[in-house]
């Protein structure tokens, strides 16, 4: 988003800026903090009113608070409470701030803004540099080596609140003034402050208009009119004192379950592995990563050069939401490897059918131009460094990355111990939690186990249902010619080719639905060939293919892992015979409502199914488990949530069984 500047059609904030260097919104005639002493304002009206200082002081042992707020704008109020948490918490406590905005700065005018506090420096520096690939929907960033947690929610409050799951302790209201901002002021709105709020949240608004405090009193909150600051006579403080809504499906609840002791083992070190583990340590818990091979990143984590491509759709369905999101996050992750490991050099996708040109076209009519741009015949060749059959879709932020690196940037943590060749064979309870033992042997104890052994965990009984599959693919590796050294970009069409990383370009790959074998085979190097001269056949003579003997050729074959929908399988496991007999008459009316508790499987958790797009959806999932377990605000919207969940399944089955 750094690059393009806000225009007339463009979803950021258009600014002006006044002789002090302050921001204004055009479109609201308004300004984004106080013109004089904006951090003043913000501490008194938004901290003192919540009582964060001594809130954050009193957070017990590995604690954590959850702030929301309405209207992030510069994120002036986030660097504040981020810069008072770190003041006033103990150490191993967390921040969660979530945020929604539906026009966020540009990159630019952030740093701009952010300059005008030389006192928050070290937190503005740290936003900054995470923030990019902020696109529409639900954006997490990892901030403070994991100790504070940002969730924005780009697009309209009114569309994005309904969404989220997240147990708030204390609101923001920081919507423009409320006669040129109505809609951040509105029943509606205070109606999903009250869902997401239990007794003692409490709330802190600039605003202190009698109509506001009526509509909030009205929602639940108990408001009263405090003293101001500045030129603000009065500001408003509250507390929740209203109904809780109890949820209305269980088998999606928040299991109840909470260990005494936080230590997890985590069966399998590929990206899901490696990326729960992460998630887990960065909220202080202790990871044993059991490995079968004799390192992490063996299998379909492997291979040289993976892409970060966006299948997307135009229809806002549960996949593609998860890959906006999941793309940001991995993309921001990014950020801390090594140059040689990944190249953010944009991927091109192909239209090489009227059928592709017409999804694109609906795909560029959908999502803003930082993200995905349309590009003709000649300006794909030009962007690419070589001649190309077609035009099509440019995704400027995506790339190649080396999964093997992420997987180690994810995995290195004091608190997480890898433990290689060990391979699980079974999984018992046991009083203290669950014991992994193979062959009788006691690898390791915990009161939590993640799968995230791909296919394999359908060996383990209590994961035996979940219906995945194994796909298999093989890349070829192509040495790098000088001539193929022009390649600049990634080119997708059926198969992908990445600008060369150590002297190669990693070709793929082939998909077997039925081969059980990993053996490199020459037919599918010949196929994978094939994909190359469909993509460029400038390429692949600049790469002499047609002189390539297929039985010279280097590659790698591993399995991808999917689910029936292509959604991954991330959260908390049931008992599944439990399950269909508890929920049973679900069989007979699908509408049935109860709150029969889940008969949940205390402490087992999976993170599987990533398919083809695990460079984009582990990373993310590794959050969403991580909010499972620790009460958090869900990282992704409600619905993907479910869309995720292990229980899908076993309610598709009693559904359809009806
Ligand atoms: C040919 C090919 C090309 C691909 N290209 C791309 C791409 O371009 N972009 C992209 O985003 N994705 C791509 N993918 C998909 C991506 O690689 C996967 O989605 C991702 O690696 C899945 O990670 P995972 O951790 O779930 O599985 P894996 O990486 O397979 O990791 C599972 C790990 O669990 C271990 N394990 C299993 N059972 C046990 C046990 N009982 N005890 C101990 N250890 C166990 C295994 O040894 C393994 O290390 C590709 C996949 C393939 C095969
Ligand atoms: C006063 S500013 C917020 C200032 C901000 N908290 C800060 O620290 O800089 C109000 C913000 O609300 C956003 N906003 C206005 N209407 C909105 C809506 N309907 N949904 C979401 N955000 C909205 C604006 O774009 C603006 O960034």
């Amino acid at each position: 988003m750094s690059d393009l500047p806000a225009s007339a059609s463009s979803p950021y904030a258009q600014l002006d800026w006044d002789a002090q260097g302050q921001p204004r919104s055009q479109l609201f005639a308004d300004v984004y903090f106080a013109t004089d002493g904006g951090l003043a304002e913000t501490r008194h009206v938004f901290l003192e009113q919540n009582e964060l200082a001594r809130r954050f002081a009193e957070l017990p042992a590995g604690g954590q608070l959850v702030i929301g707020e309405t209207g992030f704008g510069t994120g002036l109020n986030f660097l504040c409470a981020w810069q008072l948490f770190e003041q006033s918490a103990p150490s191993d406590c967390r921040l969660h701030f979530v945020s929604v905005e539906k026009y966020p700065l540009t990159r630019s005018d952030l740093q701009r803004a952010l300059a005008l506090w030389p006192e928050l420096a070290d937190y503005s520096k740290q936003l900054l540099a995470q923030y990019l690939a902020v696109h529409p929907g639900f954006q997490r960033f990892t901030l403070s080596s994991g100790r504070v947690s940002l969730t924005l929610l780009i697009g309209d409050a009114l569309e994005q609140l309904p969404e989220l799951d997240a147990p708030i302790d204390a609101w923001f209201l920081d919507g423009f003034a409320p006669q040129r901002n109505p809609q951040m002021w509105c029943p509606e709105l205070f109606a999903e402050l009250a869902r997401l709020s239990h007794p003692g949240t409490t709330l802190g608004t600039f605003c202190s208009a009698g109509d506001v405090r009526r509509a909030l009193n009205a929602a639940g909150f108990k408001m009263k009119r405090v003293p101001g600051i500045g030129r603000k006579w009065e500001v408003l403080k509250g507390q929740f004192i209203g109904q809780t809504t109890p949820a209305v499906k269980p088998w999606f609840a928040r299991p109840p379950f909470n260990p005494a002791v936080r230590h997890a083992l985590v069966i399998g070190a590929g990206l899901a592995g490696c990326a729960s583990a992460a998630s887990l340590a960065a909220r202080g818990w202790q990871v044993t990563l059991l490995e079968r091979h004799g390192a992490l990143a063996q299998e379909a984590s492997g291979n040289p050069q993976g892409v970060l491509y966006l299948k997307l759709s135009a229809h806002g369905t549960a996949l593609s939401r998860l890959i906006v999101s999941g793309f940001g996050y991995t993309r921001r992750l990014l950020e801390q490897l090594h140059s040689n490991d990944w190249a953010a050099c944009g991927v091109l996708q192909l239209a090489l059918n009227e059928k592709e040109l017409a999804r694109q076209t609906q795909l560029a009519a959908a999502f803003p131009a930082d993200l995905l741009q349309p590009l003709s015949q000649t300006q794909a060749g030009s962007r690419a460094g070589i001649a190309l059959p077609a035009g099509g879709l440019f995704y400027p932020e995506g790339g190649w990355v080396h999964p093997p690196a992420l997987c180690q940037l994810l995995a290195k943590h004091p608190q997480i111990r890898l433990l290689t060749h060990s391979d699980v064979l079974e999984l018992t309870p046991h009083p203290d939690g669950w014991q992994a033992t193979s062959q009788g042997q006691l690898l390791a104890s915990a009161p939590v186990v993640v799968l995230a052994g791909a296919a394999d965990i359908r060996h383990f009984a209590q994961a035996a249902e979940l219906p995945l599959k194994r796909i298999r693919g093989q890349i070829t590796r192509l040495p790098q010619t000088a001539a193929s050294s022009e390649l600049r970009t990634v080119v997708c069409a059926e198969g992908y080719v990445a600008p060369a990383r150590n002297g190669e370009h990693c070709l793929g790959a082939s998909f077997d639905f039925t081969s059980t074998d990993l053996t490199i085979n020459n037919a599918e190097h010949a196929s994978n060939l094939q994909l190359l001269e469909e993509i460029s056949s400038d390429l692949a003579a600049r790469l002499h293919s047609a002189e390539l003997d297929p039985a010279t050729l280097q590659g790698r074959a591993a399995f991808r892992c999917t689910s029936p929908d292509y959604l991954p399988i991330v959260g908390p496991l049931a008992d599944a015979s439990a399950f269909l007999r508890q929920y049973a008459k679900l069989g007979k009316n699908a509408n049935w409502r109860t709150e029969l508790p889940c008969p949940w499987l205390d402490g087992l958790y999976v993170n599987s199914g990533h398919g083809s797009r695990g460079l984009i959806s582990a990373p993310l999932s590794g959050e969403l488990l991580a909010a499972w377990l620790n009460n958090e605000p869900l990282p992704v919207p409600r619905m993907v949530a479910e869309a995720c969940h292990p229980n899908r399944f076993a309610l598709r089955s009693l559904i359809r069984g009806q």
